[in-house]
């Protein structure tokens, strides 16, 4: 395998280098409390620390508490402290879907922004602890939006602006929020999607009082119900550009975000303020090596826990310039990302392995005669990298000379988990390689649950220990926190992934071992998109799973049962694509839908999943035994009716 050697010039400009690092981690493991009593003072505190870390793992009773008597802001932190020595630096650089059309926010600007948004808030009757849903496109009003929630206290959940208003509906409804805030229209990739039409469509079934607030992107017409709906730029003409930062306590929730797990519903993950924003800050800091001065552009949308964290609050409290992109890697060609690149002088650039696979497939005559001799580092995330786009994206893009960071991690983790650091840690193609200060994980025997020590083992990944920024609970469902991420294997934080580490000590994760798969870098259960397929009158039975996709990483296939009497057809099969790009979202469309009369289900009435995976990866020389089946003959009829997966 080959290996990647720290680069002279890596190294001589990076913040942490080998030594450092090992003596750093060596601290974190040591002496957690020490450590990160230490890095907590990268924070600017209301109230400074003195308790620093009360976290238990023990089943049933999890608790996990940070700088607990800590008070701080985190919105001060992220505009009100870099007014000072940055005021007129651009805090976000916003890249709109038609090219050409960039602003630079600086944190001034950001600031009157946040405070003009904060007021308004108010004005609406928001308060402290109060959940507003965020409903929004990549402008920056998103992070406004955020931010000023964050500022008086209010606890934010962004809503992804591809979910569809029935998934919008869900959580607003979960989380009991009082206000909806979306835009007028979302253009993206030259096309505009109806976004505030969408949020009506959700408001059909929410119950209580919810007020909507709305933020004109485009201006063209949109309906507005008198009473409920607001703009904000009427509002904002009569509110204040002063508004003071509420004292939160550390553990006081920032947000909360909805995810998918195994089971239907997906779970409300909840961070809190302090642990939160030191860990975020300070991997944001040393993962990408940031300098000041750097152009940062992480392309992930802010419905992510990717644009929470390494879009608004990990880059704005370290005072960095955030790039903010409205639109796709491929609009209008595939060499939007390079151009923007080149324009902006862009230094760190962070994506997702489903982009770079995209774009390695338009072919290099879109990368080369750019001018990207900015770049420092490459990061991407999401979902495993492939050696074949690894080499791609460090030969093509970074022409050889630039280290590119694997970072592993999750919505809840908060921050990046396992990675390398760029003049640290040699790099292996595909290898997230090495832990963060203050991360233990361990590798499980995924039966007996012991831990398989040294190097050259297989098995699942935990985390034998707490860091800061690991979610608390799942919103109003402790008990189910508990359950999804410490019964299994005790005393251990479950990732629900694979993972193992090679003769050198590095990790590679090799995907998740529960029924979530990962489409195009989007984590969805499939249980979400079986009850989506069961919710149509024609479906009595679906079973859904995930085959590995050229670019997609994993594509969605769905084997459905039809109610007596109901015929299957291919205007059927469109419908229910429909059906369930409307109930979830464009990124839950199926790529395939296979009539299966009967289902291959054990005696006891479970159905067989390994074998519908198999089937759908064409794998039928790997079925293993299906003698326990009730009715073994059904796996031929599926086998016989395989379908293409586009
Ligand atoms: C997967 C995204 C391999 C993993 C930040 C995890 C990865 C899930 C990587 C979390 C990586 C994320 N290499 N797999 N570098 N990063 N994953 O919650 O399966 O959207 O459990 O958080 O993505 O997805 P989530």
């Amino acid at each position: 395998m080959t290996m990647i050697k720290v680069q002279d010039e890596w190294k001589s400009r990076a913040k942490i280098d080998a030594a450092t690092y090992e003596e750093w981690y060596k601290r974190s493991m040591d002496d957690p409390e020490g450590f990160w009593k230490e890095h907590a003072r990268r924070i600017d505190w209301i109230k400074e620390p003195t308790r620093i870390k009360s976290t238990d793992f023990t089943y049933p009773d999890v608790s996990i508490r940070w700088f607990e008597d800590g008070e701080l802001n985190v919105c001060y932190n992220c505009v009100d402290r870099h007014l000072k020595d940055r005021g007129d630096q651009t805090a976000i650089l916003w890249e709109a879907d038609e090219p050409g059309n960039a602003q630079h926010i600086s944190y001034k600007q950001l600031h009157e922004h946040v405070c003009k948004f904060a007021n308004v808030l108010k004005e609406l009757g928001v308060k402290k602890g109060d959940r507003v849903v965020i409903y929004l496109p990549m402008i920056p009003q998103a992070a406004y939006a955020m931010l000023a929630c964050a500022r008086i206290g209010a606890i934010h959940s962004v809503v992804f602006a591809g979910f569809s208003p029935q998934a919008l509906r869900d959580r607003v409804n979960d989380s009991d929020a009082k206000l909806v805030i979306t835009a007028d229209h979302a253009p993206r990739g030259g096309r505009a999607t109806p976004l505030k039409k969408n949020a009506d469509k959700a408001f059909d079934g929410i119950t209580g009082d919810v007020k909507c607030l709305v933020v004109k992107r485009t201006g063209d017409e949109t309906p507005i119900t008198e009473g409920r709906d607001f703009w904000l730029h009427e509002m904002e003409a009569n509110v204040s550009n002063d508004c003071p930062c509420e004292t939160m306590n550390a553990e006081d929730p920032l947000f909360v975000l909805y995810t998918s797990g195994s089971t239907g519903k997906p779970k409300g993950v909840v961070h809190t303020s302090g642990g939160y924003i030191v860990y975020t800050s300070m991997t944001h800091e040393y993962v990408f090596d940031y300098h000041d001065g750097d152009i940062y552009w992480c392309t992930a949308d802010v419905g992510w826990i990717t644009g929470h964290s390494y879009i608004v609050y990990g880059p704005l409290a370290n005072g960095a310039t955030t790039l903010v992109f409205e639109s796709t890697p491929t609009y209008p060609d595939a060499s939007r990302c390079w151009k923007v690149c080149e324009e902006h002088k862009v230094t760190q650039f962070y994506t997702a392995p489903t982009a770079i696979r995209a774009l390695m497939g338009k072919g290099r005559k879109f990368v080369e005669d750019h001018d990207m001799s900015a770049l420092k580092v490459l990061g991407t995330v999401g979902e495993p990298i492939n050696p074949e786009a690894w080499n791609w994206y460090y030969n093509e893009v970074g022409q050889g000379r630039v280290p590119i960071v694997d970072t592993y991690w999750q919505t809840e983790t908060g921050g990046i988990m396992i990675t390398a650091l760029p003049g640290a840690t040699d790099l292996k193609p595909g290898s997230a390689t090495k832990p963060f200060f203050g991360i233990r994980p361990v590798i499980l025997d995924p039966q007996s649950g012991e831990v398989l020590e040294g190097n050259g083992v297989e098995g699942v990944i935990a985390i034998a220990d707490s860091w800061p920024s690991q979610m608390r609970t799942v919103y109003r469902d402790h008990q189910r926190f508990a359950n999804t991420y410490f019964q299994q294997y005790k005393g251990y934080y479950f990732t629900e992934d694979g993972a193992r580490r090679d003769e050198d000590g590095y990790i590679w994760i090799t995907g998740r071992v529960d029924d979530v798969i990962n489409v195009s870098g989007h984590r969805m259960g499939t249980a979400e998109v079986e009850s989506a397929l069961v919710a149509h009158k024609a479906v009595s039975e679906a079973a859904v799973v995930g085959f590995s996709h050229d670019v997609k990483g994993q594509g969605i296939y769905c084997y459905v049962t039809l109610m007596e009497g109901t015929e299957p057809s291919d205007a059927l099969r469109d419908e229910l694509v429909s059906h369930v790009r409307s109930e979830i979202g464009p990124i839950a469309k199926p790529d395939a839908i296979q009539f299966a009369p009967d289902m291959p289900k054990t005696r006891s009435g479970k159905i067989m999943r390994r074998v519908l995976r198999k089937i759908a990866e064409d794998k039928l020389d790997e079925l293993g035994d299906t003698s326990t089946l009730a009715d073994p003959t059904v796996v031929d009829d599926l086998i016989e009716n395989r379908q293409n997966k586009g």
